[in-house]
């Protein structure tokens, strides 16, 4: 399993989101933050070493099976792109183990993606 830790513009994430949904995934995390990368916040036409401005990002977390990594990476990259500088960075770690509280199964069959959507939409009505 793997973590997929995108760090994207904040306009970007409905975009990426639209991409994901098309290709499928188990789930996601979403956090707004702050940060900079190499050129520090700074903006082209502003003197170098002014001072560091942290920039408002956003970062999805999605954990995947091994097999899905390329296509959802990708899937990111494609919602994510303009082509300018600041567009984003993706990490990716190895996770050990997940568990899934209600039913305790653990490992990929924690991350499944196979939903039971009929259940869930059962479970709604009630
Ligand atoms: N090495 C890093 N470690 C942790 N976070 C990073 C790192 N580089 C970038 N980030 C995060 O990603 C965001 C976007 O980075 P950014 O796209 O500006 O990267 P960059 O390396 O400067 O590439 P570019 O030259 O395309 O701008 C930053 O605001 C920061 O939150
Ligand atoms: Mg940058």
């Amino acid at each position: 399993m793997l973590k997929i830790e995108a760090i994207i513009r904040p306009e970007k994430l409905e975009a990426v989101q639209l991409k994901l949904r098309r290709i499928g995934y188990p789930g996601m995390m979403v956090t707004e933050m702050e940060g900079h990368g190499r050129q520090k916040g700074l903006h082209s036409d502003w003197p170098e070493g002014m001072r560091i401005n942290f920039l408002p990002k956003v970062k999805i977390d999605i954990v995947v099976e091994n097999k899905h990594q390329k296509e959802v990476i990708k899937g990111i990259i494609s919602g994510a792109k303009t082509g300018e500088m600041g567009d984003g960075k993706i990490f990716i770690t190895e996770v050990k183990d997940a568990i899934r509280i209600r039913t305790g199964e653990r490992g990929t069959q924690a991350i499944s993606m196979k939903e039971p959507l009929a259940l869930v939409k059962k479970g709604f009505k009630k």
